[in-house]
């Protein structure tokens, strides 16, 4: 009850770009030479594009200097941005507008905490950036979640007490991370996974008005 802020993942929460991100770094192992498992994509959400070169290059053994870890960062991004170049409105995840539209007419305050730095680039090729009163992302940031500070910068922004805030995420690290903030945790996603949320649902078709009125 009472809470003012709403801020939101991306990834997972409001359009499903794993698989994306998953291609993209499938392709870059595959010209390394290994092969990148869906399994191991799981290892990447909410995690740096940095830190997700670092795993995949201990994936696959390789060593590399700065020069190409550098290179290789730069290409797996243009192939992403490939794919979220063609996006459209049509892959934001199910009844994600509904639940924006409701706490917008309820006059709360809504944010992105997201550790993507292509999180404008996206919210505007599926038009949900209106909706934004605060973007905070990877750009933002200097410490990954599970570290609170995406989402306390975002609460910062809102002008609202953490306290008050509440985070839809699909990643474990996120979920920490609204823990570690001292916000309401929403578990988006497996809640065998997800389990240190403190509400679950699989997806936001199951988030009814009643609910999200609860909170308010
Ligand atoms: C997170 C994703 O939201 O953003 C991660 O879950 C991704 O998989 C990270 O690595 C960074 O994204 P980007 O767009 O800056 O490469
Ligand atoms: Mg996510």
């Amino acid at each position: 009850m009472g809470k003012k802020g709403f801020v939101f993942d991306l990834d997972g929460v409001i359009v499903d770009t794993a698989k994306y991100h998953y291609l993209a770094w499938k392709k870059l192992a595959g010209e390394l030479g290994f092969v990148f498992t869906e399994e191991q994509n799981e290892l990447f959400k909410g995690v740096s594009r940095k830190r997700c070169l670092e795993i995949l290059l201990e994936i696959g053994n390789i060593k590399a200097n700065q020069e190409q870890f550098d290179k290789w960062m730069k290409e797996k991004n243009e192939d992403y941005l490939a794919y979220i170049e063609k996006m459209g409105k049509s892959e934001i995840l199910p009844d994600v507008p509904r639940v924006l539209s409701f706490l917008k007419n309820r006059n709360v305050k809504i944010a992105l905490g997201s550790a993507s730095k292509n999180a404008r680039t996206i919210l505007e090729k599926v038009e949900l950036l209106p909706y934004f009163d605060s973007i905070v992302d990877g750009n933002d940031v200097s410490k990954a979640k599970p570290d609170p500070q995406v989402f306390l910068i975002a609460a910062k922004n809102l002008h609202v007490d953490p306290m008050d805030c509440v985070v839809f995420e699909d990643a474990v690290a996120g979920i920490q991370a609204a823990n570690n903030a001292k916000m309401v945790s929403i578990g988006i996603g497996d809640s065998d996974i997800l389990n240190e949320a403190k509400y679950n649902f699989n997806d936001f078709t199951e988030i009814g008005d009643d609910f999200l009125e609860s909170l308010l």
